[in-house]
């Protein structure tokens, strides 16, 4: 329902809801989709598959419930996080909204090309990345008897590997509870070990949707920072509690005052 006079409601003078687009929908279904689901779909259902086994229905299903798992929260969380260090940190805010309104003046639409580029905005994004790892530890299964560094491991240990440790360690990260995007900078970054900052975890098993979610959160972080800044509120907990259950995430909501920066809202 909305404000759209229609047919009945048009005659009676008041809002009704807009008549449904019935043959738009049927047409729309009958046109390929370029989709995770359909590419699934059309692998089943591929001549390739003659060297592999395919995907069956179930499979199918268990990859895309394991999509909607994996992808949503970590997304939506990070981005929690960051806006949470963005209203604690204004000087990051406001070098972030300048590269921002410096890269698409006049509140541009980004493009993914320049997005990709832009420097300091990946520099906070790594950061939080580093200070609030979503997948706190990733684990291995040992396929045979090995000994590294003196330490035997027998075939068949989980070994665990505790990223939000690593994050933390002071030897790696001097005052590691300071947020400095700076540990990310061109300059800087070369420096950092691989194996000690595992915000995707590593090898052939790492995040499958790493490049995906980094793409997907500059975009958002873009597109709400050159509209609205964001501030502390009386209900924001500082510092943050985080929750140690599962992932991590914060013990309660992150809630923050939302200041639109100007008169105007660009991006739908
Ligand atoms: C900020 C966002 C995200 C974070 C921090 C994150 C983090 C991780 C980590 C640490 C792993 C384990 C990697 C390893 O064991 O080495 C993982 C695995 C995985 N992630 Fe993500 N992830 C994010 C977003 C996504 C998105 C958007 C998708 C899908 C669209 C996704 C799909 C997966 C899948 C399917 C796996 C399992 C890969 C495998 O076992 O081969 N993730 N993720």
């Amino acid at each position: 329902y909305g404000t759209y006079s229609y047919g009945l409601f048009k005659k009676l003078g008041v809002p009704g809801p807009r008549p449904l687009p019935y043959f738009g929908n049927i047409l729309s279904y009958r046109k390929p989709r370029v989709d995770f689901l359909q590419l699934m779909i059309n692998s089943q259902n591929s001549k390739e598959t003659d060297n592999h086994k395919a995907l069956s229905d179930q499979e199918l299903i268990a990859q895309s419930i394991i999509f909607i798992f994996a992808g949503y929260e970590t997304t939506s969380s990070t981005l929690s996080f960051l806006l949470y260090i963005l209203a604690t940190h204004p000087d990051v805010q406001q070098k972030l909204q300048e590269e921002i309104d410096a890269t698409f003046p006049n509140k541009a639409p980004p493009t993914y090309d320049v997005l990709a580029q832009m420097e300091y905005l990946d520099m906070v994004v790594n950061e939080t990345l580093r200070m609030f790892p979503i997948a706190i530890r990733l684990e291995r299964l040992c396929k045979k008897d090995v000994e590294i560094h003196g330490v035997s491991i027998p075939k068949g240990t989980t070994v665990m590997v505790p990223i939000s440790v690593l994050h933390k360690d002071p030897q790696l990260w001097p005052e590691p509870e300071e947020f400095r995007p700076e540990r990310f900078s061109k300059k800087n970054k070369d420096s950092i070990n691989p194996y000690v900052y595992l915000p995707f975890g590593t090898g052939p098993r790492n995040c499958i949707g790493m490049r995906f979610a980094i793409m997907n959160m500059k975009l958002a972080i873009v597109r709400v920072l050159q509209n609205f800044s964001f501030k502390p509120c009386k209900e924001t907990q500082i510092p943050l509690k985080i929750s140690s259950q599962g992932v991590l995430r914060p013990e309660k909501p992150v809630v923050l005052k939302v200041v639109l920066r100007d008169g105007t809202i660009s991006g739908a």
